[in-house]
């Protein structure tokens, strides 16, 4: 009899993983489990080092978020030199981490998550990948190359380098100002930038009566939502504090300092995962489950502060009750907004007089013994924290990572995806592939969660009531 299925890797996310589905007695799903297998060691060996290394150090943990771990750490650094960066240091860190959404995004949706909605959840998986993309829909292919190429082009004319762009930001703010060609560069590529995500959202609302099944399925439950927003509950990513509104939309807790994270995110350990799980603390565990990213920010955001961004997050927003939206489907769409708001917020720095001020950097040394830095990542809110001794170099460290904060959410996703479409007795790979696409719609980065070290294997397994694996795949 039919006892457990295993899902292993889970295809076209970044990192690996697995699902185990477990079944009941009558072969029924009866709960699905996310594990990520690896061992984190970040955290541990960065004790040691000088302090101004760890925007560098840290951006080695993943080559698609490295620009987010710069932010964060650089905003860490600042608290702990005690100083407040030059006000364009400010304009070129907010720009080269509106590029890092705008790429990261687009990865998502182009080449990992467009092959499942443009031909379909139940195509031959040879097929339905990026390579399937490029041949039934070249031009769709051709524009998400497009958008990712402007946003890594935002990083490389900031920060001289479009992967581990470490050379240019540093403690207290950037090495090196921007230059009028650059700007004139960028200013000339947005229009175009700006026209694809348009068509894409298009593109993007015409696919969902398709998907209507998945929409209502995928991860649709309710939870707390987490992230920064600005002094006035706007849409925020390099600042800002946090706020928490509930799944009716009620805010429950607002403008929340991010530097005492701890005071309110508790970190909890299960013995099957590597990957640790934040939850609200006044909630409790696992009462406290919320989730972060583009759909919990256009959750707890009021607004983008943007024109078309606005006019896409009031559509976005009459699919929730009260404004807020459960299904993960939705973060799909939610990371096209944000595209769309960092497009026009790209082009109101580039305007902006002092972006070529000399002006990039504020210098000082340790004048403080811990720094907490705090962004909103392209996958949610990222969190670096670390504690210096008078000489400036790192005793203790914690990072609490966008993709973490959503683990008591993909445990709820996977075992909702199962329910409904995992027919053990009949099982077909598009009922899988529907378990890896709830996934997928979250774009976890597990290279980041993990700190990896090695590598980590992503697979899916079906295990029946007494325990015994009966099915597995490996990708
Ligand atoms: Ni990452
Ligand atoms: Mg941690």
């Amino acid at each position: 009899m039919t006892k457990e299925i295993v899902i292993n890797p889970i295809t076209r996310i970044e990192g690996h993983a697995k699902v185990t589905i477990f079944l009941k007695e009558d072969e029924a799903v009866k709960e699905a489990r996310f594990q990520v297998t690896d061992f984190r060691g970040f955290e541990k060996f960065c004790e040691g080092r000088p302090f101004y290394e760890m925007p560098s150090i840290t951006a080695r943990s993943c080559g698609i978020c490295s620009v987010s771990h710069l932010i964060a750490s650089a905003k860490a650094c600042d608290v702990i030199v005690g100083v407040t960066p030059p006000a364009t240091a400010v304009m070129l860190r907010r720009l080269m981490h509106m590029g890092q959404i705008i790429q990261s995004h687009a990865l998502n949706f182009f080449h990992l998550a467009f092959p499942d909605l443009l031909l379909g959840m139940d195509a031959d998986p040879a097929e339905r990948n990026i390579f399937g993309l490029i041949e039934k829909h070249p031009d769709v292919a051709m524009q998400g190359i497009k958008l990712r190429k402007f946003g890594q082009e935002l990083i490389e004319k900031v920060a001289g380098r479009r992967i581990h762009s470490s050379d240019w930001i540093i403690p207290g703010g950037g090495k090196w100002p921007f230059t009028k060609q650059n700007a004139d560069y960028l200013l000339s590529k947005l229009p175009e930038a700006l026209d694809i995500t348009l068509k894409t959202i298009k593109l993007f609302k015409n696919c969902l009566q398709e998907l209507e099944d998945e929409v209502q399925n995928f991860g649709n439950f309710p939870t707390y939502y987490l992230g920064l927003v600005t002094a006035k509950g706007g849409l925020e990513h390099y600042d800002g504090k946090i706020r928490i509104v509930d799944a009716e939309g009620k805010i429950v807790a607002d403008q929340l300092d991010p530097a005492v994270y701890y005071e309110y995110i508790g970190e909890a350990v299960e013995p099957w995962s590597y990957m640790k799980f934040p939850y609200y603390k006044p909630l409790g565990y696992p009462d406290g489950a919320y989730r972060v990213g583009p759909l919990a920010r256009l959750n707890v955001a009021s607004h983008c502060g943007t024109p078309l961004a606005d006019e896409e997050l009031k559509e976005f927003k009459q699919l929730g009750k009260n404004g807020v939206v459960q299904s993960t489907f939705h973060y799909h769409y939610a990371r096209l907004i944000e595209i769309l708001f960092c497009l026009e917020g790209v082009k109101e720095i580039l305007e902006e007089p002092d972006i070529l001020s000399e002006r990039v950097s504020s210098k000082a040394f340790v004048n403080n013994d811990q720094g907490v830095g705090v962004a909103e990542a392209p996958r949610g809110t990222l969190i670096h924290h670390y504690a210096v001794d008078p000489q400036g170099m790192i005793v203790w460290t914690n990072m609490i990572i966008a993709t973490e904060h959503n683990n008591l959410a993909y445990n709820k996703a996977v075992t909702q995806v199962a329910k409904k479409y995992v027919k053990a007795k009949q099982l077909k790979e598009g009922m899988l592939n529907r378990v890896e696409a709830v996934i997928r719609a979250f774009d976890p980065c597990l290279s980041c969660a993990t700190h990896a070290v090695g590598q980590m294997p992503l697979e899916v397994q079906l295990i029946d009531a007494e325990g015994k694996l009966v099915d597995r795949i490996f990708r």
